[in-house]
């Protein structure tokens, strides 16, 4: 372990990944086609049934689609919460809308459901919950708000595959769900996103968006039975997931649960055996934390900066999750006359630790041991 570095995350690999690819990259089929429409079909059976899919190259692709196609543009507002990983706001931006920021709850670090209300405008669309570190916003009060005031729900899901809200997946409350598959997440594919909603109208007109709105699927062109002729009927883009990534995708979604069982073990150790002045983020016997990540907040008397070199000294690696929006300096200027007391005490003691299957429990001990250790010798 002296030598060995920890890092923050690893993918989990297995034989079964490794054949799955190797089966595409020899099929001769590699972009677009029937191995996506089948991870699409078997992430939509996953979340419960009755939902449909799209699969993408990234949940930032899907988060932009999906608000492209509910209509959300120039002279509108989406609110974001304001910890989250910077594409759930430029998401906004790139549609020409406002991204108006909304503060966190301290303990779930999820956005503050009691605040969303004093933000909405005759100029709001929509409201983007982020499932943070995979852990459920409070959607029955998202969806009062949202059905008070006629807006959209687009989930920010990146983090919460199998994550479940008052014992329903995470997929079936919102209009969009978006998930995304990147190398780190719960179900990596290295790169890769996902969007699910119950209306099918919704997920086809991203598709066609997702490839530069082409009227039919490209590999339906090249079919025995397929016709070379293909209409544009608008201005799509180019975000279509391909049959490599898909085929790691469904290998890692046949073990999904277990990879999910196996973060949450390594989570309730962290909890068990860190410092108690260590405080850790909400978890509610009523929900199902996925533990994408592991977000602790350090005691007032440890400096962030200063645990995470010394961490990085034991061979330690960790990281922070995330920096504000409005502390970004292209966000910062919008919102110099906003408040988010609650992220910006979080903030400055977040720090992420080392949480995957493959993390070994010697590694998980010595992360515990080390962080104690840093704790001991700094408490006053
Ligand atoms: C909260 C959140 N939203 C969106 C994304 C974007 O996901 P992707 O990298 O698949 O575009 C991430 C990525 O890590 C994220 O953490």
């Amino acid at each position: 372990l002296a030598n060995n570095f920890i890092p923050l995350a690893r993918p989990f690999v297995s034989d079964e990944e490794i054949s799955a690819v190797t089966e595409v990259i020899k099929s001769g089929w590699w972009t677009t086609g029937p191995k996506v429409t089948e991870f699409e079909g078997r992430v939509a059976g996953y979340l419960g049934g009755g939902l449909y899919a799209v699969a993408l190259n990234s949940a930032t692709s899907g988060l932009f689609l999906a608000l492209k196609v509910l209509g959300i543009g120039p002279g509108d507002e989406v609110i974001v919460p304001t910890l989250t990983f910077i594409a759930s706001a430029h998401v906004v931006e790139w549609c020409g809308a406002k991204v108006v920021l909304c503060d966190i709850d301290r303990d779930s670090y999820n956005i503050d459901t009691g605040l969303i209300e004093k933000l909405i405008t005759p100029r709001t669309k929509a409201i983007m919950p982020v499932h943070i570190a995979g852990y459920p916003c409070e959607m029955s009060e998202i969806i009062k708000i949202s059905n008070k005031y006629g807006l959209h729900i687009v989930e920010d899901a990146a983090h919460a595959i199998g994550t479940e809200y008052e014992g329903v997946k995470i997929g079936n409350h919102g209009k969009a769900v978006v998930f995304s598959f990147y190398a780190t997440k719960n179900l990596a594919c290295g790169e890769g996103g996902m969007v699910v909603s119950k209306d099918i109208e919704l997920i086809e007109k991203i598709r066609k968006l997702s490839y530069f709105g082409v009227n039919k699927q490209a590999f339906k062109r090249y079919e025995k039975s397929g016709s070379w002729y293909y209409e544009v009927e608008e201005l799509g883009y180019k975000c279509n997931f391909d049959s490599i990534h898909a085929a790691l995708g469904i290998a890692q979604l046949n073990k999904l649960d277990n990879l999910n069982k196996i973060r949450r073990e390594i989570a309730f150790k962290y909890k068990e055996k860190l410092d108690s002045s260590i405080e850790v983020q909400k978890n509610s016997e009523n929900h199902f934390h996925s533990y994408h990540l592991f977000s602790v907040k350090l005691p007032a008397f440890l400096d962030r900066d200063d645990t995470f070199n010394m961490l990085k000294e034991k061979n330690i690696g960790s990281s922070v999750h995330f920096i504000p929006i409005h502390k970004h300096p292209y966000y910062a200027a919008k919102f110099s006359d906003a408040s988010f007391p609650a992220a910006n005490s979080l903030y400055p003691r977040l720090l992420s630790l080392p949480l995957y299957p493959s993390l070994e429990n010697r590694e998980v001990e010595h992360v515990i041991e080390s962080l104690n250790s840093i704790v001991r010798s700094k408490k006053i």
